[in-house]
């Protein structure tokens, strides 16, 4: 079995990645270590490499059709992750997961109606609508004493009114990096659906569950659950090629299907470039022993900044994620605002993570970490952060 090694140093210099590129326009100076946008600082994997290169050597680059494998490595891997069987008419592809929300917004939520969001949460559930001039209202996550975070139905059920008709799920939650049990879906799925609530379960960071624990497809756990949902999946984060714009939908419910589908076909929304179904079929046809790795080292990485903080760091206390490559870390113990917070971490450390407020009501005091990066940068980047709540004397 080939191992991979996730501890060498990729140079991005000169590939135009948004981690570094922006710098200057998002933190006002580029001397910082970049732990942000959440894709990784390993290669992505070198059987997706190859399988583009092989399509690349034949230099005509003209209309393609989808590949016969597409759907079937789709479907099998959803089966073999998660136990789940789609159905191939279920399936479409779309241009990207947030452009899929504005999609959705723009079908199925009239000018007057309102999107239902539960913050923090990754900050397009609410930019999305709000651009597209959709109400947005939020039903914030409860905090519990252990610094875990639960879905609060009384406050849902005292929030909607006959205007909300979607909800955007997180599942696993972006950023506290929850993978939300059945229980709490199940009965997410019965109020939704008797409340006439679309839900769109953003499921990107499906395949990246960690430390034992196990991502639910929300469209699996009920017979409500797949009627009144839009989930949506890619390989883009686990396989590290956000690039590759190279994600898909499931629609269980045939009368929203047909709906939305028709909608996405007449406009040629769903129809994949060259390149996507080329790099997905590689990630889901050969990717488990990859991905088995990287998930161990995101692990030690979880482990490495749950230590250090726990050791030097006492005032920082992380979440430990349950999925995903991103750690949320609670701040309010070292009682700065929010501008000074960032102003420790960017001016004082030199780190660029994102600010928690970013992500909505309950973000203020956080700061969300991306851990898909060699250990020695993390440690860099802790090391810094040390010498500056240190100089800072905070708390
Ligand atoms: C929860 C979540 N959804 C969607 C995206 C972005 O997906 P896409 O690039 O397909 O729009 C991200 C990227 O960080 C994410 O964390």
């Amino acid at each position: 079995m080939k191992t991979y090694d996730f501890d060498k140093i990729i140079d991005r210099t000169g590939s135009g990645d948004l981690k570094h590129e922006v710098l200057e326009q998002r933190y006002g100076r580029i001397d910082l270590l970049p732990l942000w946008v959440a894709d990784m600082d390993w290669e992505t994997p070198d059987f997706i490499t190859d399988a583009l290169r092989d399509r690349l050597n034949h230099s005509l680059y003209g209309y393609t059709i989808e590949p016969t494998d597409l759907w079937p490595s789709v479907i099998d891997w959803i089966r073999n992750r998660h136990g789940w069987e789609v159905q191939r008419e279920w399936l479409t592809f779309i241009p990207g997961i947030v452009r899929g929300i504005g999609l959705v917004v723009n079908r199925f939520v009239k000018s007057d109606e309102k999107v239902i969001i539960q913050p923090p949460v990754y900050h397009p559930f609410r930019l999305t609508p709000a651009g597209n001039h959709r109400e947005v209202v939020c039903n914030p996550l409860r905090r519990e004493a252990d610094g875990t975070y639960r879905m609060d139905f009384e406050q849902l059920a005292a929030m909607v009114d006959e205007k909300c008709r979607l909800l955007i799920l997180s599942n696993p939650h972006n950023p506290a990096g929850i993978t939300w049990d059945r229980s709490t879906l199940e009965q997410l799925a019965e109020f939704c659906d008797s409340h006439g609530i679309l839900v769109v379960s953003d499921e990107i960071h499906a395949d990246m569950a960690l430390f034992g624990n196990t991502h639910i497809p929300f469209a699996s756990v009920s017979e409500a659950a797949a009627r009144c949902s839009i989930t949506f999946g890619a390989p883009s984060k686990t396989f590290n090629m956000a690039g590759i714009i190279s994600s898909w939908a499931v629609v269980p419910n045939p009368k929203l299907r047909a709906e939305f589908y028709r909608w996405l076909t007449v406009n040629e929304l769903n129809e994949p470039h060259i390149f996507a179904p080329i790099a997905t079929i590689a990630a889901y046809r050969k990717g488990e022993v990859w991905r088995e790795q990287m998930l161990r080292y995101v692990e030690g990485n979880v482990n490495f900044v749950m230590d250090y903080c726990r050791q030097y760091l006492p005032q920082i206390r992380p979440l430990r994620p349950q999925a995903s490559f991103l750690v949320w870390l609670d701040c309010n113990a070292l009682r700065l605002t929010q501008t000074a917070l960032v102003n420790l971490f960017v001016n004082e450390a030199r780190l660029a993570l994102n600010d928690g407020a970013m992500f909505g009501q309950g973000g203020e005091g956080f700061m969300r970490l991306n851990v898909g990066t060699q250990r020695s940068r993390l440690q860099e980047a802790l090391e810094r952060l040390k010498a500056a709540v240190e100089a800072c004397r905070c708390s």
